[in-house]
């Protein structure tokens, strides 16, 4: 899936206040119509109350804590303070407490002061991080805190203070209030209700609370909802995010760091197909804003004049070896703990019950595509499911990876094996269907297993392995069993694939990511009878997909069991590869999934190199080596991604 380069024209309302300019410019550059509609207004309070009382406590010991949340109230305080008490009294005095602060902004004021905060909050600088910092700092329990307010108060973050037993004192410097000039907002919101807006921004929770209170008192509250459920919302970040949900709006778009230029440049580059998105939803009477990906619809128009738009996809085109218009790209592990999304929802539940229920698996199948712009989806699931059902014992455990609790050993083991109904498996089978039916109707669906042999790899040794040592000594001293259990083996990944395709898959990736521990003899002659076999069992008409790593003198084994494409690791050169196997196979490949901690010019780079080696050839389907690691950037993909489409549609 291309995503777009800009808004295109796409009309954009911000609500920004003290940096609409700054906002203003950033839409108008990324090729947006953009209307800056003020919200708010910053009232400093010159005789503040709570900041003279503040300067009084301060002076006399009476905080062990003081936290800042905003550079602009670091300031009023100090503006209100300094017109009674020495400016340097009260910066030695906040000098002998703990001062704590949110974000960069309260630190650059603290260092013209000449004060380096003991505590300060990581992204995304939200008050959770605060507390968070200060948690990790020890305990809160008797300390007495002043805490320097927004415009308005924050009572969730006071509260768990409190809780803590911190003695919390607010001190409020400056209010919101609505802007004196009222005159954008009220013809803003009418735009957006005649529908002449196509996205707006929210970057503040105050906004949020402002926009609905002016529309309230042009009494066209109800219509400016009704409007938002077609207009393409965006975030600025989570607390603006949680503020949305909350006022019932929802949104659609939240960047990974809640910075102005993340969100329009997150919002220009997939901006449209979510709006398409969004309003075909609303069309077909689905509440945007509560439903989650599963729920939401695509509508048929955005294919062009395909009549079959999966068919033509890129990324099916080039499994057939077809020509395509640009290289398509996806990613092995693409749904994973690398982004923020996946790692909100895990924190709530373990991975294998996020495999095991439908709407999860598929959210978060679905969150990949939508967050990436890849050119086709990777069903979420896992190579060791199969194994459970064999009654072997399956868990993940944090930081340690898959364990299968009985491992199996010997001829005996395998006997004891359980036969597998795929109703077991069923499922995988219904987040097939749900991700089908919610996927973008031009974006094909891939399943997967496990290849026997590294699915018997795990199930041998009871978890991940070095010298894969108990898998080969059964291999070369009890061949029949070895045998045995890779028949087991295929029996149970062709129904499982099968199914897969019966619910909506429309290719297969297996992974035999350990495969490469064998040498050529070994791998013809203990796995590729039984791999040939499972590709055979496959149905027709799914292109299927072989990987693995550390493959370089197996490829032309790999090859001969007739799959479609062979996925290959950076290990090996992608052109002369391809010029060994004949270039009788669809390649897929290879970047090193570690070169995503480069510079972006450096990733740029290397995929470009890439793209050179497949020279132009149909075939060639982009992706890493291996999977992607878990700290690897989002930003970081986001330019893989984007520079294979662009540089690949130039040169091919
Ligand atoms: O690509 C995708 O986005 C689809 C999902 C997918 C997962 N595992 C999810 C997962 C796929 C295709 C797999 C395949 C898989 N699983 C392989 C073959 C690919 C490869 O990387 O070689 C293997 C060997 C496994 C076995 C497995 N599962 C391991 C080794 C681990 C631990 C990995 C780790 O980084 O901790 C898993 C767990 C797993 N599978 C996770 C995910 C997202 C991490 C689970 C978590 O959230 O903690």
């Amino acid at each position: 899936m291309k995503t777009g380069h800009g808004f295109d024209g796409l009309r954009v309302v911000t609500f920004e206040s003290r940096l609409s300019e700054e906002m203003g410019s950033l839409v108008a550059r990324f090729g947006g119509q953009v209307r800056c509609a003020p919200s708010l207004r910053e009232v400093p309070n010159p005789d503040s109350p709570d900041a003279r009382a503040f300067a009084e406590g301060l002076l006399a010991g009476r905080f062990d804590l003081i936290v800042f949340l905003t550079g602009v109230g670091a300031r009023a305080i100090m503006a209100v303070a300094e017109k009674k008490h020495p400016r340097q009294d009260l910066i030695e005095a906040m000098g002998r407490t703990t001062v704590v602060v949110r974000g960069p902004k309260p630190v650059a004021v603290l260092r013209e002061w000449g004060i380096k905060p003991h505590i300060v909050a990581p992204e995304p600088n939200t008050w959770h991080e605060v507390l968070a910092a200060l948690d990790a700092a020890g305990s809160l329990s008797g300390k007495r805190i002043a805490v320097q307010e927004y415009g308005e108060s924050n009572p969730e973050f006071l509260d768990a203070l409190r809780q803590r037993g911190a003695v919390v004192t607010p001190v409020a410097v400056y209010a919101w209030a609505l802007p004196e000039d009222l005159g954008p907002l009220t013809s803003a919101i009418r735009d957006i209700i005649d529908g002449e807006v196509e996205i707006v921004t929210f970057t503040s929770a105050q906004q949020i609370r402002h926009v609905l209170e002016v529309a309230s008192q042009m009494g066209v509250a109800d219509e400016l909802r009704a409007a938002l459920r077609k207009t393409l919302i965006g975030s600025i970040g989570p607390t603006c995010s949680a503020a949305l949900k909350g006022a019932g709006l929802g949104f659609d778009f939240e960047p990974d760091r809640p910075k102005m230029g993340n969100l329009v440049r997150g919002l220009a580059r997939s901006g449209r197909a979510l709006l398409h998105r969004k309003r075909a939803s609303a069309t077909a009477g689905i509440d945007t804003a509560r439903a989650t990906r599963v729920e939401l619809v695509w509508p048929s128009s955005l294919c062009g004049d395909s009549n079959d738009p999966l068919h033509e996809s890129a990324f099916l085109r080039a499994c057939r070896r077809e020509k395509t218009g640009y290289t398509p790209i996806w990613i092995m592990r693409q749904a994973g703990r690398y982004m923020r999304e996946y790692r909100e929802l895990r924190s709530k539940v373990s991975f294998l019950e996020m495999c095991k229920r439908p709407e999860l698996a598929a959210e978060v199948t679905l969150m990949a595509v939508e967050r990436l712009g890849v050119d086709a989806a990777i069903i979420f699931a896992d190579i060791l499911l199969v194994a459970e059902p064999m009654g072997v014992g399956l868990s993940f455990n944090e930081g340690e990876g898959p364990r299968i609790t009985r491992p199996v050993r010997s001829g005996e083991d395998i006997d004891k094996l359980q036969a597998v109904d795929p109703a077991a498996l069923s499922y995988v089978f219904e987040a097939v269907r749900m991700t089908r039916r919610a996927l973008r109707p031009d974006v094909p669906l891939i399943g997967f297993c496990g290849a026997p042999f590294t699915v018997a790899s795990y199930m041998i040794e009871g978890g991940s392995s070095r010298h894969f040592q108990n898998t080969k000594s059964m291999m070369y001293r009890d061949p029949g069993a070895w045998h045995a259990l890779m028949e087991r083996l295929v029996l149970v990944l062709t129904d499982y694939l099968n199914g897969q395709i019966d619910a909506g898959a429309q290719a297969i990736q297996i992974f035999d990511s350990w495969v490469g521990c064998l040498c050529e003899q070994d791998y013809r002659e203990f796995v590729l009878p039984h791999t040939d076999r499972l590709i055979h069992a496959v149905k027709p008409g799914a292109p299927i997909i072989y990987f693995g790593t550390d493959t370089t003198v197996l490829l032309r084994a790999m090859r001969d069991t007739g799959v479609d494409v062979i996925g290959i690791d950076w290990r090996v050169n992608l052109a002369k590869t391809w010029e060994w196997l004949d270039h009788s196979v669809a390649l897929q490949g290879n970047l090193d999934p570690v070169v995503l901690f480069a510079t972006p010019s450096e990733i740029q780079r290397r995929a470009r190199a890439i793209i050179d080696q497949a020279a132009g050839r149909p075939g060639h389907i982009f992706n890493l080596g291996h999977g992607v690691l878990p700290n690897t950037p989002v930003d970081h993909v986001l330019a893989l991604v984007d520079e294979v489409h662009e540089y690949s549609s130039r040169v091919q």
